[in-house]
């Protein structure tokens, strides 16, 4: 293994499965950054209690944890390269989000616009202390691994900056022990969904699953929306914004292929059908390893969790390096056994 000296972290919430839209903005660029750098990839179980409480949205969460492992072990995120791991299951996480606290103003985090938009999303009538701490908590998720890098969503961009701004404070107040970490905001546009809306996702149902077996795309495919002004194959269409023509150019290979069928469409020279049925052939060609991983994943059900187990603990080893340094450098009480 190559010594790799930067260190990323980044992750997602086990809410759902993961689609297309996902794999465009995030997936393929971790599967670039897991190469050259230390990568952490957390499963953050914790800042899902941040809007969902309740017993029953928690079981439900805790089952799409071994979904969202499944879903990074398919599309080629390597246990050997990187570590994946529970956010819940590094008690040092809840330790140094509490240090981290005194370290943040609660105007600060009141101007997030974020968590105002996800307690309207929960329809919660006052914010919740936990989430107004949903920065902090991060913060703690990027800062025990001491990352240096944080690839995220646009959306999680002003979150990375207060993770930022605590490092800086705790370095300042006590002794340089953080790195201030970079945010690495995704370039990629986000993809559109089957039904052309403008973000594809799991609540618009106008997803594409990386799980979804080869009917199931072919069936969404041919109800992806297209060129509405079309409504005979003989009519000459629209390509640019076109969400099959966006797929095509995404996913398939065959640039040839694709510039034919455009070619075809601008004359009214082919039908939606023939378009759509070849970019169900090249969706599934695209998809077809990702299902050849997970089926031999699932041939071992107990590897997908001694994967996230052996990943925990390699976190948790480096984060009780962390928070020994934290502890020393506030001078907090030591007791000796
Ligand atoms: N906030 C991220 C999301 O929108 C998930 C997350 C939790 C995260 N901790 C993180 C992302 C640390 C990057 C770094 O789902």
């Amino acid at each position: 293994m190559i010594e790799k000296q930067q260190r990323i972290l980044t992750g997602d919430r086990p809410t759902g499965k993961l689609h297309l839209g996902h794999y465009v903005g995030s997936l393929a660029n971790r599967l670039r950054l897991q190469e050259t750098y230390e990568c952490f990839f957390i499963v953050a179980d914790l800042h899902t209690l941040t809007t969902r409480p309740e017993r029953e949205r928690i079981i439900e969460s805790s089952e799409f944890v071994r979904e969202l492992v499944l879903d990074y072990l398919s599309v080629g995120i390597d246990p050997e390269k990187c570590t994946i791991f529970l956010q819940s299951a590094v008690p040092e996480t809840y330790e140094l989000n509490l240090i981290f606290e005194m370290l943040v103003t609660v105007p600060r985090l009141e101007r997030l616009p974020s968590l105002k938009e996800m307690a309207k999303a929960e329809n919660l009538d006052a914010m919740p202390f936990g989430l107004l701490g949903y920065p902090v908590l991060q913060a703690a998720d990027i800062l025990l691994p001491r990352a240096n890098l944080v690839p995220v969503g646009k959306d999680n961009e002003a979150h990375v900056e207060v993770s930022r701004e605590i490092a800086r404070s705790f370095n300042r107040q006590y002794r340089e022990v953080f790195p201030i970490p970079e945010v690495l905001v995704g370039e990629v546009p986000t993809l559109v969904g089957t039904d052309g809306q403008s973000k594809m996702s799991k609540s618009l149902g106008n997803a594409i699953y990386l799980s979804d077996d080869p009917k199931t795309v072919e069936k969404k495919v041919m109800k992806m929306y297209t060129d509405p002004k079309r409504v005979s194959a003989d009519i000459p269409g629209t390509v640019e914004g076109n969400p099959v023509f966006i797929y095509h150019d995404a996913f398939n290979p065959d640039t040839a292929e694709v510039e034919d069928l455009k070619h075809r469409y601008r004359k009214g020279k082919v039908g939606d059908v023939e378009v759509k049925r070849k970019l169900g052939e090249a969706l599934n060609g695209f998809l077809e390893p990702f299902r050849e991983r997970r089926a031999s994943y699932s041939q071992h059900p107990t590897k997908v969790d001694e994967i996230l187990a052996e990943g925990t603990r390699r976190a948790r080893g480096v984060a009780k390096e962390t928070m020994e340094n934290v502890r020393d450098a506030m001078g907090l009480f030591r007791l000796n056994p």
